[in-house]
């Protein structure tokens, strides 16, 4: 193994870099083959961040890293075990590490800041920790002290498996990248035009017409999530702090619902299907009581496979639905999400419209103000920030790139991370956001690895926009710290871009 593999890290040099950092050179830690994991006595889910963190070490060290409540240098602990001093940051996702000569602890408050806490010492971990079997080093922890806590309390990334189909484990093993970057929310865009990818009870035709062969983008993408492989995949994102924010988009992008049931639309006459990436031209038809029969079943039986607060009602590019129609339809649909238990999410055109100040637009716009996103956080809304020419990962990084649109603009990553959520748009500052999110369309995508090469390296970039205080945004600081996870990628089999912008290392 080279020596870079094996380079002693900062205790500083992690992404999303975090709130407070005291470096202790003098006290670096190292793994060997008798260190083990002790995590919070009596916590069943202590003890499953510290088996997620043991499964992270075991391959590249070979060490056996026992976990149990009793003993071991690496100590995963919640509030209240006892130790002295308080400090670690509040919140479900704040914590405080400690990296010392004789072991590492960390405290949160709650499991998900252990799981935010693993994150960073894995970073902390030389590059080859990430290699796929054992290899030979010193696993150096850098010494000190780190307090953490994220700015926003929501950072996503949205996958649309509309427009081409991701398998449940292509999804997983996609949630597996994401949340080394502190991302704690997956959204899916699960219906468009071009398909329906999620099983609904008593609507079969939606996943055997409009998930079945032929459909998405070019007639390439087809497939659809089962009830339990949904259920599955909620599951496995559960277990890694990720909530799930399914979207059913609506009242446009409804074409591939129309060809399994033609009497969804305003006249019942059967529309053909599509696979180009042209919107714009369906729509629902907000007069007619069937069609709030179809949603009721639809979103009630999405909020039940759906254990997380948020449903996404879509509501952007809703051009074949007049304004009247669109505020009617809005209008019915709203207390449908309510009456089966969870929050709306919709692109902010929603907002064009008064909203209950519990529905959550997403600003999706290049525009540098929008009226009614601002209207609604000044009526107590709280927003979500994925402005398109900055956090719209299916931009081309640059007019060479193979995959990927460019009506946002081109995008690379200077520009992924040279914004700040709380100053984009007049009338929705700190106070009013919820977080950001990194939307990956896949009109272009047909692989994995095509969705990893649009989402690496420029995800970091909106992670860190979402978890580090503003106050550290700094983009010499990021882009050195980028360099440094091409041979960690490399070790993981993930494909990323490598943006001329960065100093790769290795
Ligand atoms: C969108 O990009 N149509 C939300």
């Amino acid at each position: 193994m080279s020596e870079p593999a094996f380079q002693r890290r900062e205790l500083g040099d992690v992404i999303p870099v975090p709130a407070d950092v005291r470096p202790d050179p003098a006290a670096d830690f190292t793994i060997d083959e008798g260190t083990a994991i002790r995590t919070a006595p009596g916590s069943a889910a202590a003890r499953r961040v510290g088996e997620h963190l043991a499964a992270l070490l075991r391959p590249a060290t070979g060490y056996a890293l026992p976990v149990d409540e009793e003993t071991g240098t690496i100590a995963l602990l919640l509030d209240g075990d006892g130790l002295s001093d308080g400090g670690f940051a509040d919140g479900d996702e704040g914590y405080r590490l400690e990296i010392s000569a004789a072991g590492v602890t960390v405290r949160a408050a709650a499991p998900a800041g252990l799981f935010a806490a693993v994150q960073t010492l894995r970073q902390l971990l030389p590059a080859a920790i990430d290699a796929p079997g054992p290899q030979s080093g010193d696993w150096v922890l850098p010494g000190g002290r780190i307090v953490d806590r994220p700015r926003f309390g929501y950072r996503g990334v949205m996958l649309d498996i509309a427009r081409h189909f991701f398998t449940a484990d292509e999804i997983k093993s996609y949630i597996d990248s994401l949340v080394q970057f502190k991302i704690n929310h997956l959204h899916l865009h699960l219906t468009d035009d071009q398909g329906w990818r999620l099983e609904i009870d008593g609507w079969p035709r939606l996943t055997e017409v409009s998930g079945g062969a032929g459909t998405g983008v070019d007639g390439a993408g087809p497939g659809y999530l089962t009830r339990a492989g949904y259920a599955d995949l909620v599951a496995y994102a559960a277990e890694r702090f990720v909530t799930i924010v399914p979207e059913i988009d609506m009242p446009g992008h409804v074409n591939a619902a129309q060809v399994a049931y033609p009497e969804l639309t305003a006249d019942g006459v059967a529309v053909a299907v599509r696979t180009d990436i042209e919107v714009g031209y369906s729509s629902l038809a907000a007069g007619k009581e069937e069609t709030y029969a179809f949603i009721e079943d639809v979103v009630r039986e999405v909020a039940a496979l759906t254990p997380g607060p948020y449903l996404h009602i879509g509501g952007d590019e809703a051009q074949a639905t007049t304004a009247d129609d669109y505020r009617t339809f809005i209008q019915r649909v709203l207390p449908l999400v309510a009456k089966y238990g969870k929050r709306v999410v919709g692109w902010h055109e929603m907002a064009g419209m008064e909203l209950p100040e519990t529905a959550i637009p997403q600003f999706w716009a290049v525009a540098a103000t929008d009226d009614g996103t601002a209207r609604a956080a000044a009526n107590g809304s709280k927003v979500i920030m994925s402005p398109a020419d900055r956090a719209y990962l299916d931009m081309k990084y640059t007019a060479a790139s193979p995959l990927g649109l460019d009506w946002a603009g081109l995008i690379d990553v200077e520009q992924a991370y040279g914004w700040d959520p709380a100053d984009r748009l007049p009338g929705v500052g700190e106070e009013n956001v919820l977080g950001v999110e990194a939307p990956l369309w896949s009109e272009t995508l047909r692989t994995l690895t095509d969705v990893r090469t649009m989402t690496f390296p420029r995800l970091p970039a909106v992670a860190e926009i979402g978890w580090s205080p503003r106050a550290t945004h700094d983009w010499a600081s990021f882009r050195r710290r980028l360099a440094a996870f091409a041979p960690r990628w490399r070790n993981q089999g993930i494909a990323f871009h490598p943006s001329p912008e960065v100093p790769w290392v290795g």
